[in-house]
């Protein structure tokens, strides 16, 4: 962008400043780009910036705006530009006798996607989706999309393939866009809950020397000639700082070499892991509630207008307040069985086992918040989970299943604590022992009975958003089939 030899607009008046925008050039060096605009009288100073999500505070006013144009319908005499800027889009109003006949020009037959910096005067307008209209003053192009080779996602439907493929793009879509701003706002209530409530933040490391959730679903990395593995969860570790710090939680990708193909998994995913000191199964389950609840009123409070966007019902999400149901597993079993002999389930469960994705689905499309099911068998549930002093058959765990048939979106358990206990599974699992003699560490130091759950943010998402598959519930989704872009 070549600036004139003063640093100041063409046409600048001498004395005022102008507004600028700090880009980065390609070798990382700051460059101070002023905003060079097509103004009806080039002499006028660019009205200040502001954002489409804001416009609101502009009522009556001129203001620049830095986007792109995201579509273009011309009647003519008329343009009507649809922007968007990343925090929402607006459609601009631009007739041949209100502007200059170079914006004119430049804004008709504008390729989509192409970047543009607009000024113009803010309208309220009931009709209009965000309560105003643009009546554009000024535009300046800043990078035009050639016609030779236009932007490849049009506003027609595309196959899903095709829009994974293009992912880098797909993220620009409105809808999308939403989706992104509102996993960040389940990020950030979530930490926040954490943060509010005494949590101190640990973080697990990521290359580990041994499993945590079973070992066949493992990503190998070449350690310096030796074996590691990508993290599959913190909570190993987390254990070790919960009982230094007493309430903790972890924060980062996991990742599960998972050869399935479903709706709900991804290879690399994030998880958020709280881990209390001297916390029971009954004290795990509280903490669930208010934690998922917190996350949910924030989005309805922090992002109605995009839950609008992807035309999110509300009344399903003001629902989730707590207590929230609590099912045994066993009660849950009966549940099942019921349901496949009243014809609402293909297959009968068979007791013993875990719950299937059609059993799941089912179970949690029963209740309008999410339901809380614990004490699965010992047998199907991974070595650290403490036994139920009532059955030890029964492990003292817990998976939160969200509603609409979204299914598992926490699991968690009260862990064993006995050394002799913890010894012996880690023998019965066939572990590596002495992968794992820091772990039994904390049962010889100072055991005490202590509970974590790990919550997967894009199962949260997928719920939150009601989408049917995680792969749009992170930036760039990476699963069995897909590792590009
Ligand atoms: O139930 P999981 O395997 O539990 C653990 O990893 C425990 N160590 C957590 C703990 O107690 N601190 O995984 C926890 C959550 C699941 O409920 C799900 O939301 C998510 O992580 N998850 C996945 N999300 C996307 N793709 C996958 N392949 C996932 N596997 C688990
Ligand atoms: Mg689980």
């Amino acid at each position: 962008m070549p600036t004139p030899s003063n640093g100041l607009p063409r046409g600048w008046p001498t004395g005022k400043p102008a507004p600028s925008v700090m880009l980065e050039s390609l070798a990382g060096e700051e460059l101070t780009w002023p905003a060079r605009m097509l103004m009806p009288d080039e002499t006028t100073p660019a009205p200040p910036v502001a954002t489409i999500a804001t416009l609101g505070q502009h009522e009556g006013q001129s203001v620049t705006l830095r986007g792109w144009l995201y579509n273009l319908r011309e009647s003519g005499k008329l343009l009507f530009p649809i922007f968007r800027d990343g925090t929402g889009t607006i459609q601009g109003v631009a007739h041949v006798k209100s502007v200059s006949a170079e914006v004119f020009e430049a804004l008709k037959g504008l390729t989509q996607e192409s970047s543009v910096i607009v000024t113009g005067r803010v309208r309220a307008d009931q009709r209009a989706p965000g309560g105003f209209e643009l009546d554009v003053e000024g535009l300046e192009v800043v990078q035009r999309v050639p016609e030779s080779d236009p932007y490849p996602i049009t506003l027609k439907e595309h196959g899903v393939d095709f829009l994974m493929e293009h992912r880098h793009l797909w993220v620009r879509s409105p809808r999308q866009a939403a989706i992104l701003r509102i996993r960040a706002e389940i990020m950030r209530a979530a930490a926040e809950y954490f943060d509010q409530n005494g949590f101190i933040r640990t973080d697990p490391p990521i290359l580990t020397p041994a499993a945590c959730e079973g070992t066949s679903t493992l990503f190998p990395v070449d350690y310096f000639g030796e074996p590691a593995f990508l993290t599959q969860s913190g909570q190993l570790y987390i254990e070790s700082t919960a009982l230094a710090l007493g309430k903790v939680y972890s924060f980062g990708p996991t990742f599960r070499a998972e050869k399935s193909k479903t709706r709900r998994h991804l290879t690399e995913f994030w998880m958020i892991e709280p881990e209390v000191a001297y916390c029971d199964l009954d004290g795990l389950l509280e903490l669930a509630e208010n934690f998922l609840s917190h996350i949910v009123q924030s989005v309805l409070k922090n992002r109605a207008s995009e839950l609008t966007v992807i035309g999110r019902d509300r009344a399903k999400l003001e629902a989730i307040v707590p207590p929230f149901p609590r099912l045994t597993y066993d009660k849950a079993a009966e549940m099942l069985n019921q349901a496949h002999k009243d014809g609402q389930l293909e297959a009968p469960f068979e007791y013993g086992n875990d719950f299937g994705s059609p059993d799941e689905t089912w179970l949690s499309s029963q209740f309008d918040r999410p339901v809380m099911v614990h004490r699965y068998p010992a047998d199907v549930k991974a070595f650290y989970m403490e036994p139920d002093p009532k059955d030890a058959r029964l492990a003292l765990c817990v998976d939160v299943l969200a509603p609409e048939g979204y299914g598992e979106i926490i699991g968690g358990s009260q862990r064993v604590s006995s050394y002799e206990l913890l010894n012996s599974r880690i023998e019965e699992h066939k572990l590596p022992k002495e992968a794992f003699e820091w772990y039994l560490d904390l049962r010889r130091y100072g055991s005490v009975p202590h509970s974590g759950f790990g919550m997967g943010i894009e199962r949260a998402v997928a719920w939150i958003c009601g989408l049917d598959h995680v792969r749009e519930t992170i930036p760039f989704a990476r699963t069995l089939h897909r590792i590009y872009p």
